[in-house]
């Protein structure tokens, strides 16, 4: 099967890369989707490619020549969301010497992407629902009302249905920004995607270099819980470390597999503690990113937090 390549200066930069069944079909949904106006959520790990995807709507519909406006919600300051959004007036509070329009209106006849949109609290959800029922708004401190015409796109690597279980994420707010839904699947799961992203990835390095096939192997037998963003740190390193023309297992700077000492004498204790020093460096590796830890490791993500409430450390939820 042919390897879907995007070249296009508007997807992060460089090229975009479609070659797995499961990507070429989430990228074809995302042309097709694009012509439309609906609100769509994008989920899936951190690092799988979210932005790649909503980027794509963007330059495949009718907005691409109009902007794309990117708001991480999970950067901003609380006390800031609210302005950064909605914008305000001259002297709408200390420190406002001028007026700002927010980024609904600098999003104006493009696409508003809502990065992290599973970190904004319950206060901003409610008020960004009323905004995008249509409602026109004000500007902070503002007396004129407001009224845009932005495509939504919100991307995170939380789990939105288990948060409006959780009632941590408003389900009318979930319903409203999901009227498409895709997931990006992480990379473990589709190797086509690994070796042709690591040739695409390698070739704009350096293409003299090439990977011998062991180091094929290996980078099919990882688990890639960082994603292509990880592939990406790994080849790149790589291609720095590596003797001759050649990439080797060495070069990529992680073990294939578990550890292969003879562990059938081990006490319990001692499996205890490799088994908590194994879930301590993955979160450490997802940064917290429970969901995911748990994914590389094999056990669910329930299992993650009874192990974790074992160690005596938190049962908060830590992402
Ligand atoms: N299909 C792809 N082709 C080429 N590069 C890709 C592809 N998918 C991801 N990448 C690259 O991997 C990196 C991470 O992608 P992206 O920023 O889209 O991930 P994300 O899902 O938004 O991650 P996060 O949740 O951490 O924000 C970027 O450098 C991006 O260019
Ligand atoms: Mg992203």
């Amino acid at each position: 099967m042919e390897n879907s390549v995007v070249e296009s200066g508007l997807l992060l930069g460089g090229p975009a890369l479609f070659a797995s069944p499961r990507m070429k079909q989430t990228f074809e949904t995302a042309q097709r989707i694009a012509r439309s106006n609906a609100s769509v959520l994008i989920q899936g790990e951190s690092g799988a490619g979210k932005e790649v995807i909503a980027r794509a709507i963007h330059a495949y519909s009718m907005r691409s020549s109009k902007e794309w406006v990117d708001v991480n919600c999970g950067a901003l300051p609380e006390n800031l969301i609210e302005s950064e959004l909605f914008g305000y007036e001259r002297g709408a509070f200390s420190g406002a010497q001028n007026s700002k329009p927010g980024m609904f209106e600098l999003a104006h006849r493009g696409t508003l992407f809502l990065d992290e949109i599973g970190d904004l609290d319950l206060r901003m959800q409610v008020k960004l629902l009323r905004v995008l029922d249509g409602a026109p708004y004000y500007r902070l401190g503002g007396t004129r009302k407001v009224s845009v015409d932005v495509r939504i796109i919100a991307a995170t690597n939380r789990d939105l249905r288990e948060m409006v279980a959780d009632g941590d994420f408003r389900k009318d707010l979930y319903y409203r920004l999901s009227e498409v839904s895709l997931e990006v699947p992480p990379l473990r799961d589709r190797p086509e995607d690994i070796l042709a992203l690591s040739e695409l990835i390698l070739s704009q390095i350096d293409p003299e270099i090439s990977f011998s096939e062991s180091a094929r192997r290996r980078l099919l037998a990882y688990s890639w819980p960082g994603n292509v963003r990880e592939l990406r740190n790994v080849i790149t390193k790589a291609a720095v470390l590596r003797g001759d023309l050649e990439i080797a297992p060495e070069h990529l700077g992680f073990e294939e597999g578990p550890d292969c000492a003879d562990w059938s004498e081990a006490t319990r204790g001692e499996l205890v503690s490799i088994e908590k020093k194994a879930v301590l460096q993955m979160l450490q590796r997802t940064n917290g990113h429970r969901q995911q830890a748990a994914a590389a490791l094999g056990i669910s993500r329930r299992t993650l937090s009874r192990r974790l409430r074992e160690y005596g450390m938190s049962a908060r939820r830590s992402a």
